[in-house]
């Protein structure tokens, strides 16, 4: 009887490098999600007799496999599929011909030194305080709250807690409301650290899925029924969504989605924490949807990363009262407040925020042309998927392709993550992610070298890596 590897192999043939073949092979229908992590390979003596190959052949090619960290063997329970023990590595010195498309970020915002220099007299006046500041300071609050009334969600100061950054912010929201041992929803693909953060607090993750599919309005992506179904069958304590623009399909949920999905939490007991750093980042959308929480109980995550710099790390926390409270009451585990100096710059950007944004549109603008431009003549084939805002193209490449990309795209001075590394389960090898924050100039110079690797990778050349690196993806 054919193996369940069997039949997934198809069609695969080699003559030449025949268990180097067999073990690409095998790495790629892991990598694309068609066998599951754990997944019991068959003996080398039934695969050997299946495709007809020497048992010999076999052996090596799960060698491979295992040397990669693709396969686990263990005495008695056989040969099961894995993926490699993946290490936070120290990027290298800085390669000043290596283009990094692992960051999907802008550059500072053009009013950002002015703005830092008018925050040193805020500053001066706040000098005689002992400057912990654990909630954040009122006129930033109040800002903030302000902000979210403007977007349709009325707001109170006390309701917003500043944090050094959206990824701080939901450590916070983790450590008072994360649930050890219990089961979390996550969007498919997702923002990398998030995945990250629920799985290093212990939740048990259960994917759903997201893709740039749009409707005539520029919403959805999201499969209602799927999500909806989770919630009730499986009553996780937590989801993590971002609803608009999705990172890294640039979707937005529809409103009555955000609706039905709010009632539905409420009725599970699940915490919805909707993080919502890209939700600015409209291009030509059309409409903009209120925040999430307009709509039912949610958590809010913001950042002022993507609006105005990284580099500033300023983010907030929007909660119900009582949970501000508990909030409050595991932040000082974790730290003691966010600089003053960033919080006294972040209220004057702020006061111009409406300038801030419209120049952050023309810069996304700017980028998502010359990433389709480089679609268009260096990868024929690949489209552009619609993308009415957000930071990146979140790009079909057609076939389970994204790592040999990424691999043979380093080998070219370029980085790039691979799809998998948007998903908790390691699946999603057929997408990849480009950026269009980066200068219209150095994007056009990627698309360069990535259309080399595409080549590269159809003409059947082989990576002279085995492994990318597991960098940090913002
Ligand atoms: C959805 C999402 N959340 C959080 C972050 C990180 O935000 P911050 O820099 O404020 O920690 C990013 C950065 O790309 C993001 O896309």
């Amino acid at each position: 009887m054919a193996s369940r590897l069997g039949t997934q192999l198809g069609e695969w043939r080699a003559t030449t490098a025949v268990a180097q073949s067999l073990a690409d092979r095998i790495r790629m229908l892991l990598l694309d999600g068609r066998m599951t992590v754990g997944e019991r390979l068959p003996s080398e003596r039934a695969l050997a007799a299946e495709l007809g190959r020497s048992r010999a052949t076999i052996a090596r090619a799960y060698e491979l496999l295992e040397s990669g960290g693709y396969v686990v063997r263990t005495h008695g329970s056989g040969t099961r599929a894995s993926l490699p023990a993946q290490r936070l590595q120290r990027p290298a010195a800085a390669d000043h011909d290596v283009i990094d498309l692992t960051i999907a970020s802008i550059g500072s915002a053009p009013g950002l030194h002015a703005a830092t220099v008018r925050a040193l007299d805020r500053l001066a006046g706040l000098l005689g305080t002992p400057g912990y500041s654990i909630d954040g300071l009122p006129e930033l609050r109040a800002r903030i709250a302000d902000r979210y009334t403007a977007r349709g969600l009325p707001t109170d100061p006390d309701q917003i807690v500043v944090t050094s950054g959206a990824m701080h912010a939901l450590s916070i929201v983790l450590a008072a409301f994360g649930e050890r041992g219990r089961s979390a929803v996550v969007e498919q693909p997702s923002f990398p650290h998030a995945i990250d953060a629920l799985r290093r607090t212990g939740h048990r993750l259960l994917p759903t899925p997201v893709t740039p599919d749009a409707g005539p309005d520029g919403s959805g992506g999201w499969d209602a029924n799927h999500l909806v179904e989770t919630l009730r069958s499986q009553r996780p304590a937590l989801a993590y969504l971002v609803a608009d623009f999705h990172n890294p399909t640039g979707a937005t949920m529809p409103e009555l989605e955000r609706a039905r999905l709010a009632a539905v939490a409420r009725a599970t007991g699940t915490l919805l924490i909707v993080d919502e750093t890209c939700a600015e980042l409209d291009i030509d959308r059309g409409w903009t949807p209120r925040p999430f929480a307009a709509h039912g109980p949610a958590i809010l995550l913001g950042s002022m990363s993507k609006i105005a710099w990284g580099g500033l790390r300023i983010g907030w926390i929007r909660a119900g009262r009582e949970q501000v409270a508990a909030l409050l009451g595991a932040r000082p585990s974790i730290d003691l407040g966010t600089p003053l100096l960033e919080q006294c710059i972040a209220m004057e950007l702020f006061d111009e925020i409406d300038a801030l944004l419209t120049s952050t549109r023309d810069r996304l603008r700017a980028g998502r042309a010359a990433v389709a431009a480089g679609l268009a003549e260096h990868l024929p084939g690949v489209a552009m998927p619609p993308m009415p805002g957000g930071l990146a193209a979140w790009v079909d490449l057609g076939g389970p392709w994204s790592t040999a990309l990424s691999l043979a795209a380093r080998d070219r001075g370029l980085l790039l993550p691979p799809g998998p590394r948007f998903s908790a389960s390691g699946v999603l090898d057929r997408f990849a992610r480009i950026p269009i924050t980066w200068e219209p100039a150095l994007t056009t110079e990627a698309m360069v070298r990535l259309g080399s690797a595409w080549r590269a990778l159809h003409a059947g050349e082989r990576s002279s890596r085995e492994h990318l690196d597991r960098s940090a993806v913002v």
